[in-house]
């Protein structure tokens, strides 16, 4: 069960908190994936009003939604959730708005739950800082009483330092308790805390399994967000590091947890790799550079200020500085220099573009040499247009290429041509106008010039 139904006030946001991106995934994708882990019988998910928003945002099947239609607090959120669970044996109650949580961890609490034969058990750490957290109260002899929320907290335990995840497991048996809940005088709502005192004075057996505190960070503000991101961010360029991947300023660099690098590839500072990325071995990522949803294959190097989206590049690839590959660019063994811009595009093995090119629904062969500010004009202000540049075409510098049209293999392009008509193989095509020296001119000009500074 993910409680994801709290109205985020503190966050002072139009969006959901839960749907706050945390390296391009919504922030309830984390707990989700953790609660996954444990290969539960079924996933619910209390969400709010915006029920439809959060659904759509995380769109994975398998997950059952509740209903919370005022946020009238935790225990409140369960007990809606209550109708969806059939033939329950134990429910782990999670926070959407807690993404540290791993399923490894998340399987000892419920080991522990297991064999401890508790009732109710929870998740408690030591906080460096308890902030906003519920205080976990025990007596002098160190026994469990209650959880006390931040608003109900007398001086003494003010100062306590454990304080509660919001990570439970309770006993199906055990939920009938949550009737007996009382609305909070201070906040008006209902507190699950409060079953913990609840279960105990009743004689059922409650614990708290004490863990570390680096997975329960809880996010309420702003502030907590971007720690959360960047634990998150640190907790990934570690992973990789550990597989072998070389990071010349790991602290710079995020990568989102869809993309797969192999070991041995070089990853410079500010660089950002993000979607369904995957990256070969022996690659070499230069600072700056932007990839999503791309694959890089074995040793290929990206260079300075690079972005690339939607793009398949290399073995053994060369793309940038500053180049920009669009949506369905797919390049072999092949080179892409400075402010070149490709979409939709496929450059075959030794073929170069490398200077000042826009490349658009083209499909280039191999070993064509692409001159500096070569255009295809794919677009005619209605509709898209293909160019195709066969095997082996030199292309002169400053070529216009008016799609449809398609360049045959082996042929020349003078530079400065615009190319309307198809061009055959082994031809040479040339439309620039011809040249025209007019002697003397200058001197001309000048004389006229001298001429009327005298008068
Ligand atoms: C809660 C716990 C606190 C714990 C902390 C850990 C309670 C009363 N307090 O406090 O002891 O230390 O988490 O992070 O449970 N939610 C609903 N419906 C509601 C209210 C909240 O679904 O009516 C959801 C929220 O979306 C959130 C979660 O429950 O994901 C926790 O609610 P929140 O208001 O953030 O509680 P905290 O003050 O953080
Ligand atoms: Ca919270």
């Amino acid at each position: 069960m993910i409680l994801a139904a709290g109205a985020g006030t503190r966050m002072k946001s139009q969006t959901p908190k839960v749907l706050h991106r945390i390296l391009g995934q919504p922030m309830l994708r984390y707990p989700l994936d953790a609660a996954l882990g444990l290969r539960p019988e079924r996933v619910v998910i209390v969400a709010g009003n915006n029920h439809e928003v959060i659904r759509d945002a995380l769109s994975t099947p398998d997950v059952t939604y509740a209903v919370q239609d005022r946020p009238l607090g935790t225990a409140d959120a369960l007990i809606r959730a209550l109708p969806v669970l059939k033939n329950l044996d134990t429910v782990v109650v999670l926070n959407g708005d807690a993404p540290l949580l791993t399923a490894k961890t998340l399987q000892s609490f419920l080991k522990y739950h297991y064999k401890s034969t508790n009732s109710v058990s929870f998740i408690s750490f030591i906080a460096e800082d308890a902030a906003q957290y519920g205080r976990v109260i025990r007596d002098s002899d160190g026994n469990l009483q209650r959880i006390v929320e931040l608003s109900d907290l007398n001086d003494k335990e003010q100062s306590v330092k454990e304080v509660n995840s919001g990570v439970y497991a309770i006993d199906a048996r055990a939920l009938s308790l949550l009737k007996n809940i009382e609305r909070n005088k201070k906040k008006g709502e209902y507190y699950l805390t409060d079953i913990v005192g609840i279960a105990l004075k009743r004689g059922l057996r409650t614990n708290a399994w004490q863990a570390d505190e680096s997975e329960f960070l809880g996010v309420n503000t702003r502030a907590e967000f971007s720690a959360a991101t960047k634990a998150l961010k640190e907790r990934i360029v570690w992973h990789w590091l550990n597989e072998g991947v070389d990071f010349i300023d790991a602290d710079s660099v995020f990568i989102e947890p869809t993309v797969m690098i192999a070991p041995e590839t070089v990853i410079y500072p500010n660089v950002y790799l993000g979607g369904k990325t995957v990256i070969g071995k022996n690659c070499i990522i230069y600072p700056n550079v932007r990839v999503a949803d791309s694959i890089i294959k074995n040793g290929s190097v990206i260079k300075d200020s690079t972005v690339m989206e939607g793009a398949v590049v290399g073995p053994l690839a060369e793309v940038g500085p500053f180049a920009r590959l669009r949506p369905g660019s797919i390049i072999g063994s092949a080179k892409v220099g400075n402010f070149v811009e490709l979409k939709n595009s496929s450059l075959g093995n030794g073929a170069k573009a490398m200077h000042l090119s826009y490349i658009g629904d083209a499909t280039v062969g191999r070993d064509v040499n692409i001159g500096a500010g070569t255009i295809t004009c794919n677009y005619d202000g209605q509709s898209k247009h293909p160019t195709v540049i066969e095997d082996g075409v030199f292309i002169g510098s400053d070529t216009q290429l008016i799609a449809p049209v398609k360049v045959g293999k082996g042929s020349y392009i003078g530079a400065g041509s615009t190319i309307t008509r198809n061009v055959p193989a082994d031809a040479l095509a040339i439309s620039r106008t011809a040249q025209k020296n007019i002697e003397g001119w200058a001197l001309k000009r000048k004389r006229l010039k001298d001429a009327g500074k005298k008068r």
